[in-house]
This record gives C-alpha cells, structure tokens and sequence, in this order.
C-alpha cells in the first residue's frame, strides 16, 4: 500500500467543480513530489465515515471545503491554533503516529494574495467585509492580526456580523453592522457574499466602495465577478478576485503536507489569467 505515490484528496459537498486537484497537480510537478490529489465527494450525513476511509485506506491529507469546514474541526485530534480560533478546518494531515491534525490556511491565503498580488497592507487601514459566513469567520482574526485602523463586517443579517465582531474583539478594533448602514472612506472592501456566485450582488450603499483605492472578491469566476464589476463601475483602480486565495491556501496546505513551498504566481499565471483586469470589466 505505501508503494504508491502518497494521496490527498480534497472533500466536499459538492466538490466536482474545485479547482484544488489541477493547482496541487501543477505544485507536485514544479517541486517534484510523488502524488496524487483527487476530488473525494462526500453526502451531507457521512463526513466522518468517507474522511476515517479515505486515512484508513493510506491518505495521506485532505483538504476540507464547503459545508465541512467545522465538522473537520470537531474530527481532528488536535488543532493549531488559528484553526481553533477560526472553529474551522481546510486541511487535515495524517500524522507518523496516525493521529489527525487539523489547520486552517485560508486566512493567511487571503493574506497573502491582498499583498503581493492587490498590493494592499493592512497595517493602519481601514478595512471593509462584506458578508459573515464561515469564510468570514476564518479571515477576520488574521486580518485583525495585521493591525488595521478600523475592520468593519457588513452583512444581510447584521447579528451574523455582530457574533463573529464580538468574538474577535480582543483582537483588535471590529464592529458590525447591516448592509444599509455602511458608511465610507475605506481603504480595502472585502467581498463574502455568496450571492455573487449566482452572477448578482445585493444592492449595496454606494458610500460603501466610492473612494476606495481596492476591492477583493474571496468569490472567484472566469469573468469579471458582479462584486468586481461594481466595483470597476465605482473608479476602484486595484481588483482581485479569490482565485490567488484559492492558489495561496492550497500552496499553505502543500507546505503542510509536503515541506516545500510552490511557486505561487506561476500558478495563478497558467491557470487564471487575471480575467479582473480584461477590458470587459464593466
Ligand atoms: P461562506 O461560508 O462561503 O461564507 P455562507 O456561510 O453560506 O457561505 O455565507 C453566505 C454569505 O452571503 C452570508 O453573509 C449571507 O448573508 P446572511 O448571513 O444574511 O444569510 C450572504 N448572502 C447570501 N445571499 C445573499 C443575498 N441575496 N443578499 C445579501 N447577502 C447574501
């Protein structure tokens, strides 16, 4: 059984769509390491029984998407600490002594992906979220780490936003609010409203991106995203989409899993030319 190269999968529901097994397939080639990375679907009530499997079988790793991010945080052994933080888990790894480990690194994707690609700190800034779902959660306290002025979560359902601003308090300066009541003068908006997914946005106060110098959708497409498109039509000159997220989170996870690190941007240059920047943004 330990013959073979050593797999990874990623789990989901549904998962037929993840880009995740081409990106860590271009990964495994560029570092050359010897592996396989497929989709491993799993039905709503059987997480634990497909994850306990696929590691039975040999696995190696997973990486954890929608809806079982938390369930993956109650299944793991042992948890880092931003993991625990966040109350979600995007990657599991088969420890030597078969022990599962859990981690979470789409915050420092988010991260690094809003510097080196939007070119956007956020020491001393005033930063915008928009949307308080589970990727929210897992972002906020490593944006709270970086030090901004002010980070203010909007969202449909304000007391979604208010929960997730008052456990991260002690972290740092957040406050929440509803959509309707956004104020502006931001320096970075945040998009995390799923909506976008269906190709719209909810009507958003125009006070909320007017002025800002960058935008980021966590939602990635192969077209300009609604939120980007606004966001164009408003005179923000700098904006991303998640794919580099996307790309960054898993290179964290091969980094986990493997010991090396992958060539990032290459990536992200092969498989989504940077469709935000073509000219039919608007
Ligand atoms: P994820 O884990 O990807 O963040 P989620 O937990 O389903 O996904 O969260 C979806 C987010 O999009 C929520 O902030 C949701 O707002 P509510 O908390 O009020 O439900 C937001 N959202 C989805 N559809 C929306 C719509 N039509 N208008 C405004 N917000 C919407």
């Amino acid at each position: 059984m330990t013959d073979g190269p050593d797999r990874y999968a990623v789990i989901g529901n549904p998962v037929d769509h993840s880009r995740s097994p081409a990106i860590h397939a271009v990964f495994a080639e560029q570092t050359g390491q010897r592996m396989t990375y497929t989709r491993l679907p799993a039905a709503e009530n059987a997480f634990t029984a497909t994850v306990e499997r696929f590691f039975a079988d040999g696995g190696r790793g997973l990486n954890v998407t929608l809806p079982f991010k938390q369930a993956a945080a109650a299944y793991a052994a042992t948890l880092s600490a931003r993991a625990e933080r966040a109350g979600a888990v995007n990657t599991l790894i088969r420890c030597d002594d078969g022990r599962i480990h859990g981690d979470n690194t789409d915050g420092v994707g988010l991260l690094r992906d809003l510097t080196d690609r939007l070119g956007t700190p956020i020491r001393g800034r005033r930063v915008l979220v928009l949307g308080a779902g589970g990727a929210v959660r897992g972002v906020v306290p490593v944006l709270l780490e970086q030090g901004p002025t002010h980070l203010h979560i909007a969202n449909r359902t304000a007391e979604r936003a208010e929960a997730i601003a008052a456990d991260f308090t002690d972290l740092g300066p957040v406050d929440a609010g509803g959509l309707a009541d956004i104020g502006g003068g931001w320096d970075l908006v945040i998009n995390a409203i799923s909506a976008g997914l269906a190709g719209r946005m909810p009507d958003l106060p125009t006070a909320a991106i007017t002025g800002a110098p960058a935008a980021y959708d966590m939602i990635y497409a192969d077209a300009p995203t609604p939120f980007l498109r606004w966001a164009a039509r408003h005179g923000v000159a700098r904006r991303c989409d998640g794919f580099g997220m996307l790309v960054e989170q898993a290179a964290e996870s091969f980094h986990l899993w493997r010991g090396v690190r992958p060539d990032t941007r290459a990536v992200i240059a092969a498989l989504h030319p940077a469709p935000q920047s073509r000219d039919d943004t608007v």
